[in-house]
C-alpha cells in the first residue's frame, strides 16, 4: 500500500538527475554492440528491397552467383567479423584478405559493388557494405527457394583487411570434425550450427582443386581415392575433373546445386559429400545425427528454421556498431579521411548540441528546485 508520505517521493533534484542520466544513455547509446531488425526502416526504408531486386536480377542472369554471395558473407564473418573486410582491395602498403591465395576462388564482388552503387544513389552514406553482404547472402537463400531469414542490420564497416588473418581463420581442407567443431566454437557457434550451416553447400560450386586429393591421391601412392566416398560418385567426379584441373567448377550438391533444399544432406548421408569437410560431419555423433535426420526428412521445415537461426548467429560475429566502424562510400576502399569522419562528426555534433541544451535545462531546473 502507498504510504502517502512526502518523504517517500523522490526529490525533484533526484528526478532531474535521473532524467539526465536516461537522456545521456539515449544520446550515447548503450555500450553493448548490437544490430537490430529493420535498422534502416527510417534512414533508408527501401534498402532491403533494393538489395533483393538487384540480387534477383543478378541470380536470374547468372544462377551461380547465389552460392558465391552466400559464401562471401561467411568468409567475411569468420575472418575478423561480419564487417565487410573481405570487400576491401589491397593497397600499396597492404595485402588485403581477398588477395590471400586461400580466397582466390571467391566470386561476386562486382554484384556487391553494383548493389552498393544503387543504395548510395538512393540513400548516400547510410547502408554499410557489411550489411549489403549480409542482406545479399540472405537473399541468395531466399531466391534459391530457401527460407526467408529476417536478419538484423546496422553493422558498420571495418577498416582492417589483412591477408595474414585469413589462414588462421579458415578451416583446413582436411580438417577433422573435431577441428571444425573447435573452429566454430571460437565464434560461439555450436556443433549444431556447424551441421546446419554446412547445409549452405546445398547451393554453389567448388573448384576441382578443392577435392582433387580425395579422388586422385588420397594416399601417397597415386590414383587412390578416399574410400569413404561413394565409388560411383568418385568415378563421375574423375570424369568432371582431370588430375591437376584447377579451374573447373562442380556442384557441391550434385542432385540440385541451384536449389536450397535437403539435397546436400541426402548426398552426405549417402557418402556423396563433395568436400572432405562435408563427409567429416558423419564422424561425430551430433553432426552425424543431424545429417542423417535431414537426409531422411520429407519436409524442409526443420532445416529451414535451423538454418535461419544459425545464419543469424553467424551474422553476429564481430559486428561493429556505435561508430566503431564507418559507412564506406565504396565497398572496395575505406573512406578518405574527410569522408570517413563525416558521419560520426555530423552525428556527434548533433548529439552534442542536444546534450548541452539538455544539461543546461536540467541544471537550471535543479537550481530552481
Ligand atoms: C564448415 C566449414 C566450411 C568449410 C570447410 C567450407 C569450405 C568450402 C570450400 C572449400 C568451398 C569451395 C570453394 C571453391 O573451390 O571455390 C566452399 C564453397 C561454398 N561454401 Fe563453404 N565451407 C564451410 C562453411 C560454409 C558456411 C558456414 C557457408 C555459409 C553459410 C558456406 C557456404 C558456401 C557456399 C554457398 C559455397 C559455394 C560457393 C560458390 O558457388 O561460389 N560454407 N566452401
Amino acid at each position: 500500500m502507498a504510504s502517502g508520505s512526502a518523504a517517500a517521493a523522490p526529490a525533484p533534484a533526484v528526478v532531474a538527475v535521473t532524467v539526465a542520466a536516461a537522456l545521456l544513455l539515449a544520446l550515447c547509446g548503450s555500450t553493448e554492440a548490437h544490430t537490430q531488425l529493420g535498422a534502416y526502416n527510417k534512414t533508408c526504408p527501401q534498402a532491403e528491397d533494393i538489395v533483393f531486386k538487384e540480387m534477383t536480377a543478378a541470380v536470374a542472369k547468372s544462377p551461380g552467383l547465389a552460392g558465391s554471395l552466400l559464401r562471401l558473407f561467411s568468409v567475411d564473418c569468420f575472418v575478423g567479423g561480419c564487417e565487410g573486410s573481405i570487400l576491401l582491395d589491397s593497397t600499396a602498403s597492404n595485402t588485403a584478405e581477398k588477395d590471400s591465395p586461400l580466397n582466390k576462388g571467391l566470386r561476386g564482388y562486382d554484384v556487391v559493388d553494383a548493389i552498393k552503387a544503387k543504395l548510395e544513389a538512393a540513400c548516400p552514406g547510410v547502408v554499410s557494405c557489411a550489411d549489403v553482404l549480409a542482406l545479399a547472402a540472405r537473399d541468395s537463400v531466399r531466391i534459391t527457394k530457401g527460407p526467408y531469414i529476417p536478419i538484423p542490420t546496422g553493422r558498420e564497416d571495418g577498416n582492417r583487411s589483412s591477408a595474414a588473418d585469413v589462414a588462421p581463420n579458415t578451416p583446413k581442407p582436411d580438417a577433422s570434425v573435431a577441428d571444425l567443431i573447435a573452429f566454430f566454437g571460437k565464434f560461439n557457434l555450436t556443433a549444431k550450427d556447424l551441421a546446419v550451416l554446412s547445409g549452405a553447400h546445398t547451393i554453389g560450386r567448388a573448384h576441382c582443386s578443392a577435392f582433387s586429393s580425395r579422388i586422385y591421391n588420397f594416399t601417397a601412392s597415386n590414383n587412390v581415392s578416399d574410400p569413404t566416398l561413394d565409388a560411383n560418385y568418385t568415378a563421375s567426379l574423375r570424369g568432371r575433373c582431370a588430375a591437376g584441373d584447377l579451374t573447373t567448377l562442380v556442384d557441391l550438391d550434385p542432385s540440385s546445386g541451384t536449389t536450397f533444399d535437403l539435397g546436400y544432406y541426402r548426398g552426405v548421408a549417402a557418402s556423396r559429400g563433395l568436400l572432405s569437410t562435408d563427409g567429416a560431419l558423419l564422424l561425430n555423433e551430433d553432426t552425424s545425427a543431424y545429417v542423417m535426420r535431414q537426409g531422411n526428412a520429407t519436409a524442409t521445415a526443420e532445416f529451414f528454421a535451423d538454418f535461419a537461426a544459425s545464419f543469424v548467429n553467424m551474422s553476429k560475429i564481430g559486428a561493429l556498431t556505435h561508430h566503431k566502424g564507418q559507412i564506406r562510400r565504396h565497398c572496395s576502399a575505406v573512406n578518405p579521411p574527410s569522408a570517413s569522419s563525416l558521419a560520426p562528426v555530423t552525428m556527434g555534433a548533433h548529439a552534442a548540441v542536444l546534450l548541452a541544451s539538455s544539461l543546461v535545462s536540467i541544471v537550471a531546473l535543479a537550481l530552481v528546485l
